[in-house]
């Protein structure tokens, strides 16, 4: 709470590029908060350090990221956009809460381990200090609500907790924040191994849409998803992983419920059912790439936006950290 405005938070982190998944999951619920909500969206680009970045196109990538979020719809005059690395604060908050997060609370995080496994070369201290700056983004903030995917609910339940020790030991300080997963679309599935979530990092492009892809390889991508062969368009996640997937992406790409998407395919079959998906998809997407191409050129104004989005962010961080600072006794500067 920020005044008499609840918050929201978020963030995506620059690696890849942005998916189906990440739209559907996390920025397509941001777009309907910002009228109501003090509405704060960063690009985690210190996060994405944490793997190893070839610099150049990392600078690139983080820029169309940003041009991706306004493309999206993301407005600048009612929603905080900005770079996480130009707001010192939420590094400094990281050390502070470092020194109230347990080793063994960041070890058991499912993605520590996930990306461990994956860069097994390259297990750094940020690793496994990630969570901790995320709950520094988000408890900076006084965030109320933090619209994300399933994936991140247990970085959420870690940011809970690290916020509610620091409150009990010197009174209260940070807002808890409820995180806020949407009932439709907040774990989206990859279209070659639809048990696997789709994933912005996947090597096989095949598995994922991102958001920039041309019309047609979207349309190529899903004819090609992995579907079985029982021919039933039926919603069973559990045995028909595919299937429940383009279902799932049908109905919230078109704001309708899995059950009402079902009745239109009476004995049609999956071919029919990938090409309306990727018809829907094309569709929604055709807005955001216009406009994507007409910003991603205009470097002025991304510059314009994302300066004046740190200025705004840092104002509150820093209200944030001052307080911090003080409750635990260090001498004011
Ligand atoms: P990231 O960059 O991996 O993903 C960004 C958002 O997209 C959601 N998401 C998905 N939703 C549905 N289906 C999928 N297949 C899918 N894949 C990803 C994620 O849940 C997320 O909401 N650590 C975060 C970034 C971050 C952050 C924060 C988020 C940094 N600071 C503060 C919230 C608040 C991450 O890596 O997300």
């Amino acid at each position: 709470m920020l005044g008499d405005k609840k918050v929201v938070y978020s963030a995506v982190q620059p690696t890849g590029c942005i998916t189906l998944g990440n739209f559907l999951g996390a920025i397509n619920n941001w777009l309907k908060m910002t009228d109501d909500f003090l509405s704060i969206f960063a690009i985690a680009d210190l996060h994405a350090l944490t793997v190893r970045q070839n610099p150049a196109e990392y600078r690139q990538r983080a820029m169309s990221f940003f041009a991706q979020y306004l493309a999206c719809g993301l407005d600048p005059s009612k929603s905080i956009l900005y770079f996480q690395s130009h707001v010192p604060q939420h590094a400094e908050l990281t050390w502070i809460l470092n020194c109230f997060t347990y080793v063994g609370e960041t070890g058991r995080m499912t993605q520590f381990k996930d990306k461990s496994a994956k860069h097994a070369d390259n297990i750094n201290m940020g690793l496994m200090d990630y969570p901790v700056l995320m709950a520094s983004d988000i408890l900076l903030y006084q965030a109320d609500y933090v619209p994300v995917g399933v994936d991140q609910k247990q970085h959420l339940e870690l940011t809970r907790d690290i916020a509610i020790r620091f409150n009990n030991l010197y009174s209260p300080t940070f807002t808890v924040p409820e995180p806020y997963i949407a009932k439709q679309g907040a774990k989206i599935f990859s279209l070659q191994q639809p048990g696997q979530k789709m994933s912005k990092s996947d090597p096989d492009p095949n598995g994922y849409i991102n958001l920039i892809d041309p019309p047609d390889v979207i349309a190529r991508k899903f004819k090609r998803a992995v579907t079985d062969c029982d021919g039933k368009i039926i919603f069973d996640e559990e045995n028909k992983p595919g299937v429940s997937n383009l279902l799932t992406i049908l109905a919230t790409v078109t704001d309708r419920t899995v059950d009402s998407v079902i009745s239109d395919f009476e004995g049609k079959g999956y071919a029919e059912l990938k090409q309306a998906v990727a018809d829907a998809v094309i569709e929604k997407l055709r807005p955001i790439q216009e406009n994507y191409n007409r910003l991603v050129k205009d470097k002025a104004y991304l510059t314009e936006v994302y300066k004046d989005g740190a200025q705004k962010a840092a104002k509150i961080a820093s209200r944030t950290l001052s307080k911090v600072y003080r409750k635990v006794g260090l001498v004011e500067g």
